[in-house]
């Protein structure tokens, strides 16, 4: 079976309109009913919805659960002012809420493992979108587009596609564990809280050009990736196991914690040319093309430690004035001269901690160790990792997402026309033929 992608860009429409709520609310008077305004509903059967579905705005949240009923329908719903969450409801195969425009508070959708379609033609403003455990979903409806969002968590479905989600500011962005999802593009340029990718689809291309500030940065499992805009990580930026073979940040001024690469195997060269400052350790491990550590011409000052192994048969910091922290050089290659690293790189700028170094076929590796005025204070030897084990180290697990196995994807992979949208600008469609 074929699968041809396109992807439609809605840009006139999605930009030109601004974010402004339609301020005439519309809704105030048609919905006096008294049964609109409640705080929470809790909704388990077709026959609670009924009850409710008239309503233009509701007042509370809605908490749908246990549902008996293939078919979800929100009817003439527009408004709701607090939360929707639809969790737990394993019969429920289809969601369609043809008026919904807006959620005030979190649009959940968690562990609905018959879900295969969801249409939300008119949606456009949430605040958090986190779609969990949505095991053979793959066709989603936001025709028009999101416009309005503040954060989206997406773990554990079948989308295979995420259009653009050209708001300008998220708070968070995580998108885990989609074993189908090939791309993720977006114009946003701030995220001010996680930008989370890992564990989706191998061949996954990551897209963020505009993205110039965010707060933690962790990237794991991509095929490419394209940060080339981004100039301020405020904490820490990880990058693991990815498929790489360039990390290119080239406008990247600042990391304020810790920045590390992490066991990217085809990692080859690494561009990080205007980075200055590191606030907390840096630490390049396991990165096996990688051989010359000489991509931080910038780079004056690291907070914490700097640790490296792996087959580095060189390295060069023009600029750097001091580390706060250990140094740490694991080298499995011969070539390496550790008698300059530590005299030449390291020695002047290291304060408090030690000095370490090996390579080659060295099982061992000569310490240092130096006070906090930059004195030597004594030497030891310790363990090269680098040569002796080829344990992955330091790889977070990514996170606490419930790993749901697998579902078999089956036959509805070819059945949808599969609209994955855009949660603003674009819409990817997926058509099987
Ligand atoms: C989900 O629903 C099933 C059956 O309706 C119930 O036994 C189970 O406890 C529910 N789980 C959660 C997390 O609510
Ligand atoms: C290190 O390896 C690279 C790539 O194989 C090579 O171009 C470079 O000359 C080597 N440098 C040293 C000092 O051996």
């Amino acid at each position: 079976m074929k699968f041809v992608r396109y992807f439609i860009a809605f840009s006139t429409l999605c930009l030109s309109t601004t974010l402004s709520q339609d301020s005439s609310d519309k809704s105030s008077e048609e919905n006096i009913m008294p049964k609109c305004f409640k705080p929470q509903y809790e909704i388990s059967s077709s026959g609670d919805i009924k009850k409710i579905s008239d309503c233009q705005t509701i007042s509370g949240s809605i908490n749908i659960h246990g549902y008996d009923n293939e078919l979800l329908e929100l009817g003439s719903i527009r408004q709701i002012k607090g939360d929707l969450k639809i969790s737990n409801a394993s019969q429920v195969m289809r969601i369609e809420a043809p008026e919904l425009e807006s959620i005030d508070g979190s649009f959940t959708l968690s562990t609905l493992t018959s879900l295969t379609s969801a249409s939300f033609p008119k949606l456009e403003s949430v605040d958090t979108l986190e779609w969990k455990v949505l095991p053979i979903l793959s066709s989603v409806g936001l025709n028009k587009g999101i416009k309005k969002i503040n954060s989206i968590i997406m773990s554990d479905t079948s989308l295979t596609g995420f259009g653009g989600f050209n708001v300008d500011t998220l708070k968070t962005l995580r998108i885990d564990n989609n074993r189908f999802l090939e791309r993720i593009e977006s114009s946003v340029k701030e995220i001010t809280d996680e930008l989370i990718i890992a564990a989706n689809a191998r061949n996954l291309e990551v897209a963020f050009p505009e993205l110039g500030w965010v707060k933690v940065a962790m990237i794991k499992d991509t095929k490419n990736l394209d940060l080339g805009g981004l100039q301020v990580v405020q904490s820490s930026a990880e990058f693991i196991e990815n498929k790489f073979d360039t990390l290119s940040l080239p406008k990247l001024k600042s990391i304020g914690s810790t920045l590390s690469m992490i066991n990217n195997k085809k990692l080859e060269n690494a561009d990080f040319s205007s980075l200055v400052e590191v606030g907390g350790g840096l630490m390049i491990i396991k990165n096996n093309n990688l051989k010359e550590i000489n991509f931080f011409p910038a780079l004056k000052s690291v907070g914490g430690a700097i640790e490296f192994e792996g087959d580095i048969n060189d390295s060069s910091f023009k600029r750097l004035k001091i580390v706060k922290g250990s140094a740490i050089m694991k080298s499995s290659s011969s070539s390496f001269d550790c008698q300059k690293w530590i005299d030449k790189e390291v020695s002047d700028v290291v304060r408090g901690g030690k000095i370490e170094c090996g390579s080659g076929n060295s099982e061992f590796t000569e310490v240092i160790h130096i006070d906090e005025d930059g004195e030597r204070t004594g030497t030891s030897t310790g363990r090269n990792n680098a040569k002796t084990s080829d344990k992955g180290r330091g790889v977070h697990n990514v996170h606490d997402s419930t790993s749901v196995a697998t579902h078999s994807f089956g036959d509805t992979r070819g059945l949808l026309s599969i609209f994955v949208a855009c949660l603003t600008i674009m819409a990817a469609v997926e058509i099987s033929s």
